[in-house]
């Protein structure tokens, strides 16, 4: 593969870029840097038409750090468990509803865990013939757009993070979580981050995972949670990813939020490969 093929595409009019000329299951080295170095300005990038295997996907994985196992034992690959299957079907063909609700309300990932993971991508494989999409909102824009006496109120706080225990988590799934393989406690992180690499402010807050502020009460950090929410998930903020089988998304799990629209026909299949990959 040449490296005069690559190219970058918006998709949406704030988010989402497509990289185009990629074949991943052939990546060399000069196309994985550049994709790096486009992932870190663009923190939702798609691949189109790409045939890949679960052996693929955590190898393209590997690139950017360590995958690692989906806390949701059910839905990990059997053969690579740092894959796992997003879906709304059962094994023998049914409707999973846990599969069809999961991840319908805005968050970033895995903010519960005491390391924060890189990124996190999906491989579509079967897709709805309507809807049933993926929205992401670039919460540096978020940051940027926010009014300065919130900026200077949010500069001092930390948020306290547990597994789906935020106002969006506990409306979500209530006492129904999912089983998982350990116990995830409470991890405080600021409120606002930097990026890594651009070093661009971030807020990080999410109403999936973020239930409080250290030194506030509830009754003032539930709201102020799910204003900042409401705030960041803005039109002028977001991308509606609509997915073709073949799709190979990654998004930056520090710049951005995600969920699924939910607004598909459950009935429809809707299955993907996913991983989430963290720091070296
Ligand atoms: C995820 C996720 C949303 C979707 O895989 O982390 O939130 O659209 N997926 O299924
Ligand atoms: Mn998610």
């Amino acid at each position: 593969m040449t490296t005069a093929a690559l190219a970058l595409r918006p998709l949406g009019e704030h988010l989402g870029t497509e990289a185009l000329g990629v074949d991943l299951s052939r990546l060399d080295d000069d196309t994985f840097a550049w994709i790096a170095k486009s992932f870190a300005e663009h923190p939702v990038l798609v691949f189109r038409d790409q045939h890949l295997s679960a052996k693929d996907i955590a190898s393209f994985g590997r690139r950017f750090g360590i995958p690692r196992k989906h806390a949701l034992v059910k839905y990990r690959h059997p053969d690579y468990p740092e894959v796992s299957w997003l879906t709304n079907v059962e094994a023998d063909g049914r409707i999973d509803w846990y599969g069809v609700k999961r991840a319908t309300e805005w968050h970033t990932d895995s903010t519960y865990e005491k390391e924060l993971p890189v990124l996190a991508m999906l491989h579509a494989l079967e897709v709805p013939s309507k809807k049933g999409g993926t929205m992401f909102a670039d919460m540096r824009a978020a940051y940027d757009a926010l009014p300065a006496a919130m900026k200077d109120r949010l500069a001092g706080l930390v948020g306290l993070h547990g597994r789906s225990s935020g106002p969006a988590g506990e409306r979500l799934y209530g006492a129904d979580k999912g089983e998982t393989e350990r116990h995830y406690g409470e991890v405080p992180r600021p409120a606002v981050i930097n990026h890594p690499v651009t070093k661009r402010p971030i807020l990080f807050v999410n109403p999936m995972h973020t239930h409080g502020f250290q030194g506030m009460a509830r009754d003032e950090a539930w709201p102020l949670i799910e204003e900042l929410a409401t705030f960041a998930t803005q039109e002028r903020f977001t991308y509606y990813h609509s997915w073709r089988p073949g799709d190979q998304l990654m998004w930056d799990e520090r710049a951005t939020m995600h969920r699924g629209a939910g607004d598909a026909d459950p009935q429809e299949r809707r299955v993907m490969m996913r991983t989430i990959v963290y720091p070296n």
